[in-house]
């Protein structure tokens, strides 16, 4: 994942405060018994969300998003939700057309970013092509499947696989001149637990079952996963051996390993998964939920003080999906997850007052606009706007290749497409690679500045 590590600019006060006087008719105010009202909000967020989206315009590129390229598997995935939970397809082109176009060799490493994508940043468009798969997006004539996109994902992860150093585990980037390529961090691996889970219960082939375990095994014998107390931290380093931990709270580390478990209890209906479900929904409330709050509005550790960058302020929007699966696939935890996402959908869509057209905040529990504006606030009210909507009777679940996902399977999809080596890279024009090297540099050094200040403020 590449870090902006800039802020937007904040929130003019004065203009914030002449917006009190409109806020009543531009509020998103939902009444959370309401499926309709609920769809009119995430189509007002969705709508939104596309406003900084131009890649199906005439000359522009389809998915692209120069600079922040993971953050279009976000926008897709918000996309895909809010089709699957309130049927409205508006923007099913786009999405297709996007996440065709940023599909690369069939396993998402396009070659104008592939030189400085991270383990992360592929593996979240491995994850929307997933969900597409399995919420029965129709694939697309001569393209890739959806199944295979996620398979192809699959394939060059688990070829990254090392286990030359800490005994096994992805590290967060693929090249050594990435800033952070010494680091094996959660969201990685926890990332390729869950699409091993997924295709393990998608296409019932037990290899994907066998790497979830591996996976999963590895990340308990390291810092980053505890099995007892389901403590999830952020990250740790080969260059002491993954002895110590960088242990700052994020969600999306928790929702990770909570997602892939749900696939694997739904899958194998072990207990021990079950425990692991349960242990790590546990822990996601308690720590992301305050009880100042009520204990119903998700809160990420960087809102209070208002230091959430871009990629931070998407946590929360990949979570609220997860959960929504979750709750769907274990229905022993749908009366848990349900008023969570309640709480977070209405605070949510409060925060959508601002600018006299629903502009979305990053800070829901606060419960109006905090004067934050960007397409990441606008995706993740679609995405626990779309969600909530589990509390149709009719939604469906995330389905499978026996209960009516049809999506073409190809297990050697990526296998042709091996990592690109470094002197294979040098085929690159240098002109390109140094610019990315330094984008990258510049944007991980950021984030190890942010979470080292956040480890010792936190
Ligand atoms: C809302 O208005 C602001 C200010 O005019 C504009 O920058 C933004 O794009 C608008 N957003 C939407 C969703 O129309
Ligand atoms: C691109 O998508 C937007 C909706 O997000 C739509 O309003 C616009 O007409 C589309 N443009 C083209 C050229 O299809
Ligand atoms: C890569 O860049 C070229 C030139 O701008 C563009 O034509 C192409 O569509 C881009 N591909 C992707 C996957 O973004
Ligand atoms: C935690 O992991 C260890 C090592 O794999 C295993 O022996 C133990 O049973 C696990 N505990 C739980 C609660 O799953
Ligand atoms: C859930 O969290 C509560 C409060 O921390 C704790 O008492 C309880 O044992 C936990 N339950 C599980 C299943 O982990
Ligand atoms: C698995 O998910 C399905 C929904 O697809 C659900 O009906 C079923 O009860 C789940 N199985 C388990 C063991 O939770
Ligand atoms: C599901 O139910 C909602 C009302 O709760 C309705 O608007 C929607 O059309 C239904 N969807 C399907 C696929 O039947
Ligand atoms: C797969 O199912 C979808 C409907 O869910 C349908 O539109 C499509 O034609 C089917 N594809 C194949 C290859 O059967
Ligand atoms: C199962 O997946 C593995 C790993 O991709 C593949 O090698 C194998 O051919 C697959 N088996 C079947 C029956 O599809």
């Amino acid at each position: 994942m590449h870090i902006a590590s800039t802020h937007r600019p904040r929130a003019l006060a004065l203009f914030t405060a002449l917006l009190c006087l409109s806020v009543a008719v531009s509020a998103l105010d939902i009444d959370i018994t309401d499926v309709d009202s609920i769809k009119s909000a995430a189509s007002k967020t969705a709508y939104g969300s596309m406003t900084w989206y131009s890649g199906n315009e005439t000359g522009q590129i389809p998915g692209a998003f120069p600079d922040k390229w993971w953050e279009g598997a976000a926008l897709f995935t918000s996309l895909l939700l809010y089709w699957h939970y309130t049927g409205d397809s508006t923007y099913n082109p786009q999405v297709r057309q996007g996440m065709q176009h940023q599909a690369g060799n069939g396993d998402y490493m396009p070659s104008n970013y592939s030189s400085w994508i991270g383990n992360d940043d592929q593996m979240f468009w491995g994850l929307a092509a997933m969900t597409a798969a399995e919420i029965k997006l129709p694939d697309v004539d001569g393209g890739y499947s959806w199944l295979a996109l996620a398979q192809g994902v699959f394939n060059t992860q688990v070829d990254r696989w090392d286990t030359e150093n800490c005994g096994g585990g992805l590290r967060w980037q693929i090249y050594n001149y990435e800033a952070g390529y010494t680091m094996k961090n959660t969201i990685s691996n926890a990332g390729l637990f869950q699409l091993a889970a997924r295709l393990a219960r998608y296409t019932d082939n037990s290899t994907y079952a066998e790497w979830a375990n591996k996976v999963w095994d590895w990340c308990v014998s390291s810092p980053l996963l505890n099995n007892e107390t389901w403590n999830v931290a952020d990250s740790t380093n080969i260059e002491d051996s993954c002895s110590t931990q960088g242990n700052t709270q994020w969600t999306y580390n928790y929702g990770a390993f909570l997602m892939g478990a749900a696939y694997m209890y739904n899958y194998t209906e072990k207990a021990v998964w079950k425990t692991a479900v349960d242990g790590l929904l546990n822990a996601t409330i308690n720590g992301f939920f305050p009880t100042k709050y009520g204990g119903n509005i998700m809160q990420e550790i960087c809102e209070p003080s208002e230091a959430c960058n871009n990629n931070e302020i998407l946590f929360r929007g990949l979570v609220t999906g997860w959960l929504g699966f979750t709750a769907l696939i274990v229905p022993s935890t749908y009366d848990t997850i349900l008023p969570k996402l309640q709480g977070s959908a209405v605070a949510a869509a409060k925060s959508c007052s601002g600018m006299s057209n629903n502009t979305c905040g990053v800070q829901w529990y606060k419960s109006e606009w905090d004067g934050w504006v960007g397409m990441e606030e606008q995706i993740i009210a679609t995405d626990v706007l779309s969600s909530v909507l589990i509390m149709q009777d009719n939604v469906s679940a995330p389905v499978t290749s026996t209960t009516g996902g049809n999506s073409t399977s190809d297990p050697s999809a990526g296998t042709s497409d091996k990592t690109t080596s470094a002197a294979e890279l040098s085929e690159i024009t240098t002109g390109d690679r140094v610019g990315a090297v330094v984008v990258t540099v510049a944007f991980a050094g950021g984030w190890l500045a942010l979470m080292g200040w956040m480890v010792m403020g936190g």
